[in-house]
């Protein structure tokens, strides 16, 4: 099905005339989108749980709601009355979203819809699989120890059996996620669960293990078509990522990742049925397992990826230029401009008042590049910066990455 492109005109900030955008979620990710919308012109808030979130620093101006709270967010809405609204994270009052998009009062990107669906695992598991009829883990969905232990065992339906992994359907960055090797790890699995879900909410999903030879993140950009699709959105693809998850939080990305061309096809052909779907306009991250020339489905964040950071050195128009090019209905360029990998660089410390040795020394190489995101709270497990390299091949990019965030020592200053 086509859809015409919607375009925003682009005027004069803090007047009239002004394209005014709102960020839900002011993260790293969320910064280097504001950044790419402030270089066009437009009128930028940054909304965020906390003051001074890297976002809020360099957006027009700074809100701190909850923004799973549906009044919070309404209230905030409307009284900005922004042109469009664009999620940055999961843990948001989506229904809202759906109700102010359906009235007209704003447009939601990529949809309302989309945001609601990606909110937890269930939504977009079950239309992946049970909608679009996409290979994806085996899965079942469980509220209690007892129902886990069945679903695994097969006493209502096929088993999903050892190993399995379970996580909360409401949760990000591996959090209350673990794998289960046999019977004796399964209560731990689901305490382990409860402890980690976004909110209380006693669900999880079961996936039976993917013995994967690698995962790949498919950026897939839908936005202004260009020749025969003048008018239309049109999809457009990057190069794979590739990336290296530790505990389910992601260390290392690079791009592109070499693949068969009969799994990159395949790749391709998921993210576009997964992205038709979910339509509108933007970057989504499509998530996927490869072995040989098979390609499983994972998940999708209908925004720009944190796997994707490693964009601000690798394309032509990073991740977050594309996604605000997409969104305003501009034209895209998704070309790779050098192979490429970034490497996390973790707080190390739980501190207020966070300083970064050794910047000096990690910028030293030539094609190294770093980003430190402004966090206000370092803990020794925040991703508080990201280093960036470009050489003539992915494996040198890698070693050269990992050096360069080796060297940036976080400490706290008193
Ligand atoms: N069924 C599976 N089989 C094998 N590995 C898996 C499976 N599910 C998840 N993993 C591994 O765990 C990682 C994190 O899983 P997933 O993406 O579902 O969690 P997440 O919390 O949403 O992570 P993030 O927010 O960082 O994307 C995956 O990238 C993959 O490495
Ligand atoms: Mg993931």
């Amino acid at each position: 099905m086509t859809q015409p492109v919607q375009t925003l005109p682009l005027g004069t900030p803090l007047s009239p005339s002004a394209a005014r955008v709102m960020l839900l979620g002011a993260g790293e990710l969320g910064k280097e989108v504001l950044i790419a919308l402030q270089r066009l012109g437009v009128e930028t808030i940054a909304v965020d749980r906390y003051e001074h979130a890297p976002g809020q620093q360099v957006a027009h101006h700074a809100r701190t709601i909850t923004m799973s709270d549906p009044a919070q967010l309404r209230a905030l809405i409307e009284a900005e009355r922004p042109h469009l609204v664009v999620p940055e994270i999961e843990a948001i009052a989506t229904p809202v979203l759906e109700e102010l998009e359906a009235q007209g009062v704003v447009r939601v990107i990529p949809t309302a819809r989309a945001a609601r669906l990606t909110m937890d695992r269930e939504g977009i598991r079950r239309l992946a699989a049970e909608t679009l009829g996409l290979p994806t883990s085996p899965y079942r969905f469980c509220d209690s120890l007892a129902e886990l232990q069945a679903a695994i065992a097969g006493e209502n339906g096929p088993g999903i059996g050892y190993p399995c992994i379970v996580k909360p359907v409401m949760s990000s960055s591996g959090k209350g996620q673990s794998k289960i090797d046999g019977p004796a790890d399964v209560d731990k699995a689901w305490d382990y669960a409860m402890a980690g879900g976004r909110v209380s909410h006693g669900r999880v999903i079961v996936e039976g293990f993917i013995d994967f030879d690698y995962e790949i993140t498919l950026l897939t950009v839908r936005a202004a078509g260009q020749g025969a699709t003048q008018g239309q959105v049109a999809t457009y693809f990057c190069e794979p990522i590739g990336h290296l998850q530790v505990s389910g939080d992601y260390v290392e990305s690079w791009q592109p990742h070499p693949m068969s061309a009969q799994a990159l096809a395949k790749a391709r052909e998921i993210a576009k049925a997964v992205t038709d779907n979910l339509g509108g306009q933007g970057l989504f991250g499509v998530e996927l397992f490869v072995k040989g020339d098979q390609v499983w489905f994972s998940e999708v964040s209908p925004r720009p990826h944190d796997t994707g950071l490693v964009t601000l050195s690798t394309q032509v128009q990073s991740e977050f230029e594309l996604h605000a090019r997409a969104i305003l209905g501009l034209p895209v360029d998704t070309r790779l401009r050098a192979p490429g990998a970034s490497a996390v660089i973790y707080g190390g410390v739980d501190t207020q008042d966070v300083v970064f040795d050794g910047v000096a020394e990690a910028l030293s190489e030539p094609g190294t590049d770093l980003r430190l995101f402004g966090k206000p709270e370092s803990f020794v497990k925040r991703r508080m910066g990201v280093a960036l390299a470009t050489d003539a091949t992915v494996d040198a990019a890698r070693q050269k990455a990992r050096t360069a965030a080796a060297k940036v020592k976080p400490r706290a200053a008193r």
